[in-house]
């Protein structure tokens, strides 16, 4: 049995404050696997870029369909310190998490190294776990196919810290949106 976009939405907004924390909300997300067919109005996809498709946004959470081409990959980034689920109706996804070896903030400089990493797919539902928050999301080219996830953030932020290790430095950067509520946004070329 599969739940329309819409209505997973409706079910995240009835959550009391109090139970929406990690294992309640995983647990809603693994509960109430989603419709492909409903998710079409905020499918959209470019060569060149990951696209993120906002369905949702209130003071409490933000709900994004993103749509991953064949190969595309995030950076490696963190999530603000926010509650963090998804989860992969369309294609297949490989999560890989990293932890911090060194930091020095003052320059910017921080070594991480790989630890655990998780695959994702036929709406499997996953955390981003808040002890251990910095992770990449990655369509490998040898999956060979398109990749849709949704992400559930909690609260909503735009903005977040993105690591490179091949320089070993981190930077903070903004977070945009392909579309909002099924509308291209003006500036987005796909
Ligand atoms: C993003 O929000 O742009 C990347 C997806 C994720 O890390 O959950």
């Amino acid at each position: 049995m599969t739940v329309k976009l819409d209505d997973l939405v409706r079910g995240l907004k009835e959550i009391p404050d109090p139970e929406f924390l990690c294992e309640p909300v995983y647990q809603f997300l693994s509960d109430n696997p989603v419709d492909v067919d409903s998710m079409d109005p905020y499918m959209n996809w470019s060569e060149k870029f990951y696209t993120r498709n906002l369905v949702y946004k209130d003071e409490r959470f933000e709900l994004m369909v993103i749509c991953w081409d064949k190969g595309q990959v995030s950076r490696i980034h963190n999530h603000s310190d926010q509650m963090c689920w998804m989860t992969v109706p369309v294609g297949r996804l490989k999560g890989q998490n990293f932890r911090v070896v060194e930091q020095i903030d003052s320059q910017n400089y921080c070594k991480l190294e790989r630890t655990d990493s998780f695959s994702l797919s036929d709406c499997l539902a996953a955390t981003v776990e808040l002890e251990e928050p910095i992770h990449q999301i990655l369509n490998l080219d040898k999956y060979n196919e398109r990749a849709a996830s949704i992400h559930i953030y909690s609260k909503p932020f735009d903005t977040c810290l993105s690591y490179c290790d091949e320089t070993d430095r981190f930077s903070e950067v903004n977070l945009s949106y392909t579309s909002i509520k099924g509308k291209l946004c003006s500036d987005v070329v796909l």
